[in-house]
């Protein structure tokens, strides 16, 4: 029942409008209840990971051998809302340098996650036969979209440092999850 009376439903609008008030009022609470219950509140929430990516050093890029794709693992820490872990395998990434030019890609396959290999001067994966070429394009198999590039750079000590995410499966377009 609302105040007016009668028992209608609230329109989407007003409920709207009646959570946004509830919201507000929640935090006059923790607001009113002092500064560090509030800062407690808070902090899981901003300690949180984004969907950014991170750049994280691999194999030094000297190891590399020209034409020949390397799959290297992603090893960082791992953080969410209330703890970090150090030393934990991300996933993996396949390094490719040709010449002067280095390439990475991530060794999932777009179609339902499944870890492609190097195959025969490309990519394949062994699930479901989606195939790719040298550069990453699909050429063959159910994948929606080509293997996902990820970007690369060398640090002073000549380690290979890949800008690492993770994308979503099973779609055309690339959304870093
Ligand atoms: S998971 Fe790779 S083709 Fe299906």
């Amino acid at each position: 029942m609302d105040h007016d009376g009668d028992e209608r439903p609230l329109d989407p609008g007003r409920r709207k409008v009646l959570a946004v008030l509830a919201g507000a009022g929640g935090c006059a609470i923790a607001a009113g209840a002092g500064g560090p219950a509030l800062v407690l509140a808070l902090a899981p929430a901003q300690a949180g990971g984004s969907a950014t990516g991170r750049w994280v050093r691999t194999v030094q890029k000297a190891s590399l051998k020209d034409g020949e794709a390397q799959r290297v693992a992603i090893v960082s820490e791992r953080r969410d809302a209330w703890s970090v872990e150090r030393d934990v395998v991300l996933g993996s990434v396949w390094l490719v340098l040709r010449g002067d030019a280095l390439q990475a890609f991530s060794a999932v396959c777009p179609h339902l996650g499944c870890s492609v290999n190097a195959h025969k001067g490309g990519f394949a994966c062994p699930c479901h036969t989606s195939a790719f070429d040298a550069d990453g394009k699909r050429t063959a198999g159910p994948s929606p979209r080509d293997l996902d590039a990820l970007a690369t750079r060398v640090d002073a000590e000549g380690y290979v440092e890949v800008d690492f995410k993770k994308f979503r499966i099973g779609v055309p377009e690339r959304v870093a999850t």
